[in-house]
């Protein structure tokens, strides 16, 4: 129960003494991420603990993780393997650098990976976040056009809604308005696509949208405005995950690969939600039997307990890089910290945890008795839409007129209050709950929401 300190601290002197004093309680130095700083302050949340579908509060409660963390905990919490493969790895090889040397285990997980991957995805960069690995598709995508000769290719094409992190090259593609409004003119040479939501159509699809399949062919006509020379890639989230759960509708994503196909574009996929299970096999490209150029990946990769991306590329990308003399470096890009060995072990480790226990598949299994329960919502007062797909829902509510997102930022604090943990964008709740969910926990889950929305908030 240490919040009391915590409090205190907050309002408290702002003398150093006392800041030191206050130190280990004091939430002030931490600008938040994504936060209500001052609401969070005034009220905080504070996780203690996790053991596989539920988190435990600083005062001591139960919290049902209704979202793997941040669409990211995809095997539960505190998984032994993992963590006992981090805690062996730190002991053993701490760090190795990443430039013109390695280390075993990352090229062990390239291969691994690869062999999860769609056909043909046969090499792996690796990354630091999903903004990284966003940030190295886009940057491969362009120096791909220049060694082959097409150097002409520059432009970037995103989508409206569309999330790629917090980058540049990822808010410049992105579409989500908050996202990108405050910071100057970005990157340029990029265009949108329009994003494929459909109120009046669609309303409680489950999965994939009769309407806006044809949306796709507004590809067409930015590619003929900038003209196909000029188009070095597309890049789009194949389920639109954080600006509240976009199901591609029918036909859309066959649509996006044959234009692109047709104009030499480069398609990537950015599969940082819908990686690793979510769907129900281990990507979205093969979920919807599309295959991207390349894959952006992270979050599921490591189960979210250790910062780890990747990038899946085409052999045919790959080698047209792999040419002059040998002791030059190709590809002048990476990080650091790229495949690095305790991130490797704990990543080898989720990939074993996955195996063992069907998790990359299990979402197929258990995706119609989650539909029926999400739906089940639909009558619950100022529910406009729900979603699903996989192990994916959103309920859409109706803003509270002037004040856009409360409706369901009070959801989100009632639910956290009851005991589960919700994400809320906007005024839509999104859920992704770990994939080893059972089907008491998918009931218990909704039976919260369901007591919460009642209450007419
Ligand atoms: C589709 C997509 N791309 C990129 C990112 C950014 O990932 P990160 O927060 O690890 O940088 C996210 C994060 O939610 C995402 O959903």
């Amino acid at each position: 129960m240490g919040v009391k300190p915590r409090e205190r601290a907050v309002g408290g002197q702002e003398n150093s003494m006392s800041n030191r004093l206050n130190a280990p309680n004091d939430l002030r130095a931490f600008w938040m991420p994504f936060t209500a700083n001052r609401q969070f302050k005034k009220e905080p949340r504070l996780f203690v603990g996790a053991k596989d579908m539920y988190y435990t509060t600083h005062d001591g409660r139960q919290v049902l993780d209704g979202t793997a963390g941040l669409w990211c905990v995809n095997a539960g919490h505190c998984r032994p393997k993992i963590t006992e493969a981090i805690r062996e790895q730190a002991g053993e090889l701490d760090y190795a650098p990443a430039f013109q040397l390695g280390h075993p285990k990352a090229f062990e997980l390239a291969n691994r990976l690869v062999d999860i991957a769609p056909e043909g995805l046969n090499h792996v960069l690796y990354t630091n976040s999903g903004s990284e690995s966003v940030e190295t598709a886009l940057k491969v995508a362009l120096a791909y056009h220049r060694v082959k000769g097409n150097g002409s290719r520059f432009r970037l094409i995103g989508r409206e809604r569309g999330y790629h992190g917090v980058n540049f090259g990822g808010i410049s593609v992105g579409g989500i308005v908050t996202n990108r409004k405050m910071f100057g003119t970005l990157l340029t040479g990029v265009d949108h696509m329009p994003h494929t939501h459909q109120p009046g159509k669609n309303n409680f699809t489950r999965g994939e949208p009769e309407h806006g399949g044809d949306i796709a062919t507004e590809l067409e006509r930015i590619v003929t405005l900038h003209d196909a020379s000029t188009v070095a890639a597309v890049i789009v989230e194949p389920v639109a995950g954080s600006t509240g759960v976009l199901i591609p509708p029918k036909g859309y994503l066959q649509k996006l690969r044959e234009i692109c196909t047709k104009h030499g574009i480069l398609l990537i996929f950015d599969e940082v939600i819908t990686g690793f299970g979510r769907l129900g096999a281990p990507f979205a490209a093969q979920y919807y039997d599309v295959k991207p150029d390349m894959i952006t990946a992270a979050k599921g990769l490591t189960n979210g307990v250790i910062p780890m991306g990747a990038v899946f590329v085409t052999s045919e990308i790959h080698d047209a890089f792999m040419n002059g003399p040998e002791h030059m470096i190709e590809f002048f890009h990476g990080y650091t910290y790229s495949g690095n060995p305790i991130a490797s072990a704990a990543a080898l480790a989720t990939l074993d945890t996955y195996k063992e226990e069907g998790l990359l598949t299990r979402a197929a299994e258990l995706s119609d008795y989650w539909a029926d329960a999400l739906h089940s919502l639909k009558d619950c007062p100022n529910v406009i839409d729900i979603r699903n797909t996989g192990l994916i829902g959103a309920i859409e509510l109706d803003p509270i007129a002037g004040e856009p997102t409360k409706r369901a930022f009070t959801a989100f604090l009632k639910a956290y209050e009851s005991g589960l943990l919700i994400r809320t964008t906007g005024d839509i709740i999104a859920l992704s709950p770990p994939l080893i969910i059972e089907k008491h926990h998918i009931d218990e889950l909704f039976g919260k929401l369901r007591t919460i929305l009642q209450n007419n908030i």
